[in-house]
C-alpha cells in the first residue's frame, strides 16, 4: 500500500445480518495474493438500502456483495450487465467509470464449478432441472447460454416453472414434480436447486438409478456438503458438482472486479470453508 491511501474494501449486504462464509473466502485470497483490502458484512434493513448503495462509495466502499432480501433492489439501483437482467437479480456491485454496475456471479459459479468437476458436461443434450426459484432462474440461463438444447424444468408448484420457461424461449420446457422419473433416464445433468437434501428438510426422492451411465449431477445445496443426491450419484460412480464448490466459484468475479486479480479456487480455500462448514 502507498502511504497515504487506504486499502480497498468491499461488504457483503444483508438483512438481517447473515452468517456468510463470503469474508472467509475473501479473506483467503486477499491473505494469499498479498493484497492489502477489507471484506466485511453489513446489516442493513431494507428501508435504508437505496441510501447505503448511494453512498456505498462515500463510505469507502469499492463495491459489494448483495444478498437476500435486496438483490432485487440492488439491481434496480445500478447498471446491470445481461446476466443480472435476466436472472433478475444482482447479487455483485462495483463502479466502472462512476457508474454503479452489477451483476448475478451464481451463473458463472454454477457453470464453473461444472467446468472444474466434470468437465465435457455440456455435451449433454438434456438437463433436468428441479426448482423454480431464484436459484433456478441463475442455473437455467447458464445452461441455455451454454447451448443446451433441452432444459425440462420441474417444479412443485408447475405455474413457476412455466413462467420461467416462459422467459427464457423454446429450450427450456416446464414439467410437472410427478413427470420427473419419465425425464431421468434422458437427463445428462441433472441439477437440484431445491431445497430437499438441505439440513433439516425433507430428502429429494428421486433414483439416480435411472440416469443415464454418463450423467452428472449437480446440486446446489451445501449443506449438508455431500447431500444424499449427491452420495448416491457417486455411489453409482456419475461424476458430481457441488453447492460448495459453486459457492466458491461465484465468488471469484467480485474478488477480481474490486481489488484487481483474479483469484483461483484452490483445493486449499476448499478445506477452509468445509472445516467452518462442519462447525455448524
Ligand atoms: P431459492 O432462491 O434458493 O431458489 P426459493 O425461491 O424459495 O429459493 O425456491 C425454493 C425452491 O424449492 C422452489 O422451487 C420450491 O418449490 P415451489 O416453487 O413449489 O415452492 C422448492 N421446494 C421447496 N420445498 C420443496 C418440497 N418440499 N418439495 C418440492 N420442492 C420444494
Amino acid at each position: 500500500m502507498m502511504s497515504g491511501t487506504k486499502p480497498r474494501a468491499a461488504c457483503l449486504i444483508g438483512w438481517p445480518a447473515a452468517h456468510s462464509r463470503s469474508p472467509l473466502i475473501h479473506h483467503y485470497w486477499l491473505r494469499t495474493l498479498g493484497i492489502e483490502g477489507g471484506y466485511v458484512i453489513e446489516a442493513v434493513p431494507p428501508d435504508e438500502f437505496e441510501g447505503f448503495i448511494l453512498r456505498l462509495s462515500l463510505r469507502g466502499f469499492v463495491g459489494a456483495n448483495v444478498t437476500i432480501p435486496h438483490k432485487e433492489r440492488a439491481l434496480a439501483l445500478s447498471k446491470p450487465d445481461e446476466c443480472a437482467r435476466a436472472v433478475g437479480a444482482a447479487n455483485t456491485l462495483w463502479f466502472e467509470d462512476g457508474e454503479l454496475r452489477s451483476t448475478n456471479t451464481d451463473v458463472e459459479g454454477f457453470i464453473n464449478n461444472l467446468d472444474a468437476c466434470a468437465p465435457g458436461w455440456d455435451k449433454a443434450s438434456d438437463a433436468l432441472v428441479l426448482g423454480a426459484g431464484g436459484a433456478s432462474r441463475a442455473v437455467v440461463f447458464g445452461l441455455v447460454e451454454r447451448g443446451i438444447q433441452r432444459v425440462h424444468l420441474a417444479n412443485r408448484t408447475l405455474e413457476r416453472a412455466g413462467a420461467l420457461a416462459e422467459q427464457f424461449g423454446a429450450g427450456v420446457l416446464p414439467v410437472a414434480w410427478e413427470a420427473i422419473p419419465d425425464l431421468v433416464p434422458r437427463a445428462g445433468l441433472l441439477v437440484n436447486t431445491t431445497s430437499l437434501g438441505m439440513h433439516g428438510q425433507p430428502e429429494l426422492e428421486l433414483d439416480v438409478g435411472l440416469l443415464p451411465q454418463d450423467a452428472v449431477v449437480a446440486d446446489l445445496v451445501y449443506v449438508p456438503l455431500k447431500t444424499p443426491l449427491l452420495a448416491a450419484a457417486q455411489a453409482r460412480g456419475l461424476r458430481t458438482a457441488d453447492g460448495l464448490g459453486m459457492l466458491l466459484h461465484q465468488a471469484v468475479r467480485g474478488f477480481e472486479l474490486w481489488f484487481g486479480q483474479r483469484p483461483e479456487v484452490t483445493s486449499e480455500l476448499r478445506a477452509l470453508i468445509e472445516a467452518d462448514l462442519t462447525k455448524v
